[in-house]
């Protein structure tokens, strides 16, 4: 028998253990005190209760182990517990966790910036770091108003953003993401208006979008747009050609072009960054959640060279103002820099063109099945998305009882897994996919 307690910090682990040991029902720890996000807790299925992860595999705490088909939100690329990034953030928090980046530098911090500046905007580039994607988004955002502020243009203080869009939680990112369709509808007179727009697909929609532009010009401050997917908004996907012609337009009217990689980043989409298949470099570019392998909180918001002199005075007021408590964070930089070791060393690309041949073989043939309305494939992506919007929790609920962890968004099924995951793990995936769909009418609702 387990003594009860032993020290405060360990009492939870201390019942799991006795509840694992004498086989009793694990205790409900999420619906008393956890607030889960965008749930009705009231209503609510019960969430899995995950104990441990392991390569692709969550293990619950009723003993199965799924196979987890969205890599936590598309950040562990790596696969989770990857030894590399585990040993780096033991190493560092044995070292310093964190010390504020206020008149003080540290190693990773200079390591990871000088990194990322060289695989994205150039060695000039400057890179900001903060704690998550929304966060990032706000940067970006700030940055280029305070751009155009500290070039005498005060007017330019809106933004271009498209339907669709998704950029995070806090306000400044809400406000530029779709206004009917995301998440934060309910917030309408409390956000700040931009201008929204559908992203252009054809000659006729590009002109369109250059005349809104020109129009508008004078008072706006930059577009921000997800490239290549909108993965938030159901995976979402949109030509190298309408993204070539967005930047060509925001350009030609001196509109600052944001990239918002935070989903995109780090191999998902098939190149390192998706803006690479494209003709243009952004201005600005967000990252995050890859940005770690999934690991720790941390996210970057880089500006090139241009953008960045704005900001290079004598003035003090020119600086940028913006300054969270955990930039930088030493365990964050340090898990960063053990991921771009691993992006190095490993064939990551390559396993996610393995991935596309493996989701393109498996899934294609699901344009032809009742419900289904479009199959979308891009990289390490897979989107079914079905004429009805399904029920989160029912759908949970089944793809776990097959073995695997799955969590559509609205009326999309989507796979975007770990690169690591192996092809026959892969191939269990798009079958329970497969069986899920055959399965529709139960786990479908109208509304
Ligand atoms: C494109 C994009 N930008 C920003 C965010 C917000 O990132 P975070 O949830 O880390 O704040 C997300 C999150 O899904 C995203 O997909």
């Amino acid at each position: 028998m387990i003594p009860v307690v032993a020290s405060d910090w360990d009492v939870p682990d201390r019942l799991h253990r006795i509840c694992l040991t004498e086989n009793l029902p694990l205790p409900n720890s999420s619906s008393e005190n956890l607030w889960l996000p965008y749930t009705q807790m009231k209503t609510t299925a019960q969430p899995l209760h995950v104990t441990s992860t392991d390569g692709v595999r969550l293990t619950l705490a009723d003993g199965r182990v799924l196979i987890d088909g969205i890599a936590s939100w598309w950040t562990a690329c790596h696969g989770y517990n990857h030894p590399h990034i585990v040993d780096a953030i033991v190493a560092q928090a044995q070292q310093m966790p964190h010390v504020m980046l206020g008149g003080i530098v540290h190693d990773q911090a200079l390591r990871l910036s000088q990194r990322l500046a060289a695989i994205t905007l150039g060695e000039a580039s400057k890179v900001f770091f903060s704690e998550s994607g929304s966060v990032a988004v706000e940067v970006a955002l700030k940055i280029a108003v305070q751009y155009w502020m500290n070039r005498g243009a005060t007017k330019r203080k809106r933004f271009i953003c498209f339907d669709g869009a998704y950029h995070g939680d806090t306000s400044g990112a809400m406000a530029v993401c779709d206004a009917e369709d995301s998440m934060h509808s309910h917030f309408k007179g409390y956000l700040i208006e931009q201008f929204p727009q559908s992203i252009p697909a054809t000659p006729e929609q590009f002109r369109a979008f250059e005349s809104f532009v020109a129009q508008r010009a004078g008072s706006v401050a930059g577009v921000i747009i997800e490239p290549l997917i909108q993965m938030a908004a159901g995976m979402r996907m949109h030509s190298v050609e309408s993204l070539n012609a967005i930047t060509t337009i925001c350009r030609r009217h001196g509109v600052l072009v944001i990239a918002d990689e935070v989903a995109t980043g780090f191999g998902r989409t098939g190149t390192f960054f998706a803006y690479q298949q494209t003709e243009f470099v952004p201005d600005v570019l967000c990252l995050g959640k890859a940005l770690t392998g999934g690991c720790v909180p941390l996210a970057a918001t880089i500006a090139t060279p241009e953008v960045y002199s704005a900001f290079h005075s004598d003035n003090t007021q020119n600086a940028l103002m913006h300054g969270p408590t955990f930039t930088g964070h030493a365990i964050g930089c340090a898990a960063a820099n053990a991921s771009l070791e691993l992006f190095e060393s490993q064939p990551r690309l390559a396993q996610v063109k393995g991935i596309n041949a493996t989701l393109q073989r498996n899934l294609n043939v699901l344009n032809d099945a009742d419900g289904v309305t479009e199959v979308r494939i891009l990289g390490a992506v897979a989107a079914i998305e079905l004429a009805d919007r399904i029920d989160t929790g029912l759908a949970i609920d089944a793809f776990a009882a097959m073995g695997v962890f799955v969590r559509p968004i609205g009326n999309v099924v989507y796979l975007a897994p770990s690169f690591t995951i192996s092809t026959p793990d892969l191939e269990t995936l798009c079958v329970a996919v497969k069986r899920f769909l055959a399965a529709l009418p139960e786990v479908t609702r109208s509304t």
